[in-house]
């Protein structure tokens, strides 16, 4: 088709099939783009309406040149996503719904103890490694005792914080090493992951090893209820560090907790390498909560003394003994000893009665 032969309706008709792109109508009407160029002056300067482009270029045009076929997306489809992200919310739910309260039913019957184990560092130069063979040997020795652990199991220096390998005796290999052998010395109530085992991610090394000692391990807190044979129930709300500080009271942050969260028995944390220790009421149930802070096993810290840290420790661990004979608002139902064989001698005593 020629410039002139292309009558106004073919090439407005072009046009409106091809959104306006002049150089698939001039394609089409076989034009030149110029020469179709000077066709629609023409009919403009005629008093006709020429519709402008609207060209956003969404879909090029295809090519007599060349073609290729599109690429397969590189992520499945978008209902399938949908789908996967609602089940794992499902099971996200699921988890913080059951975490919220953990039942762990006590087998034996009569009092129990809790060794709450303050940071272990077990790889750290100034870990007091005898201590832990000590009070590890203890638990399995005594029975109806328990171990806890809150958290900073290793170092475990990443990212930056790798260089301090360089200030410490042991490798990263030797210090899980250690953990395992820490770990599997005896049996653990519960294992909490604080922030120096949070820095491995979700790879969390401990998180297997805790799996295979079938212990729970649960990331920065747990709250849970240990429930009796004879029907009592005692809650522990174990944190690596609950929230808040006070230079006049250094429990203040499990006390906090107990006052404006949640009115359990037993309150820990660890994190801060200092022992505290006070004990409140609950107004409401009548139950005595005991807020403590265990400090930890790296007795002689770097940072503690680069920063002028007082010394606050005094015992690296606490031990909880609980009478569940006793009724449930009895003051002595739950008993704090700082030092582990004492509280040991106290339950052996308790269960012998
Ligand atoms: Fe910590
Ligand atoms: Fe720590």
């Amino acid at each position: 088709m020629t410039e002139k032969k292309a009558t106004d309706e073919q090439i407005m008709a072009a046009l409106a099939k091809h959104n306006g792109i002049r150089t698939m109508a001039a394609a089409e009407l076989k034009l030149s783009e110029r020469g179709l160029l000077r066709r629609l002056a023409a009919m403009r300067g005629a008093g006709l309406e020429v519709r402008g482009t609207t060209y956003q270029n969404r879909n090029p045009p295809p090519t007599a040149d060349f073609e290729f076929t599109p690429l397969p997306d590189d992520d499945i489809p978008i209902e399938q996503l949908i789908e996967q992200r609602k089940r794992k919310f499902t099971h996200k739910r699921e988890h913080e719904e059951a975490s919220k309260l953990i039942p762990i039913r006590i087998k034996i019957g009569g009092p129990i103890g809790l060794l709450h184990f303050g940071d272990p560092h077990v790889d750290d130069d100034g870990c007091d490694i005898e201590a832990i063979e000590r009070h590890t040997a203890l638990v399995n020795a005594t029975e109806g005792l328990f171990a806890c652990n809150v958290g900073d199991t290793t170092n475990n220096w990443t990212g930056r914080l790798a260089r301090l390998y360089a200030d410490q005796t042991t490798s990263a290999a030797q210090a899980w090493r250690i953990a395992e052998w820490f770990v599997n010395r005896c049996r653990w109530l519960y294992m909490i992951g604080g922030n120096h085992d949070l820095w491995s991610g979700s790879g969390d090394p401990l998180k297997w090893i805790a799996k295979q000692q079938n212990s729970l391990y649960k990331s920065s807190e747990a709250r849970i209820a240990l429930r009796f044979p004879n029907g009592a129930e005692v809650r522990v709300n174990a944190r690596h560090d609950h929230s808040g500080s006070s230079i006049w009271n250094p429990a203040h942050g499990p006390m906090k907790a107990a006052l404006m969260g949640t009115r359990d028995h037993i309150y820990v944390a660890g994190h801060k390498h200092e022992s505290a220790y006070s004990v409140l009421k609950d107004p409401i149930q009548g139950i005595t909560m005991h807020a403590i802070k265990v400090a930890s096993y790296k007795v002689y810290d770097r940072y503690a003394k680069e920063r002028g840290f007082r010394d606050n420790s005094l015992s690296p661990c606490a031990l909880t003994v609980i009478d569940p004979s006793l009724q449930h608002d009895h003051p002595d139902m739950v008993k704090v000893f700082w030092e582990p064989e004492v509280g040991a001698d106290y339950l052996r005593w308790l269960r012998s009665r």
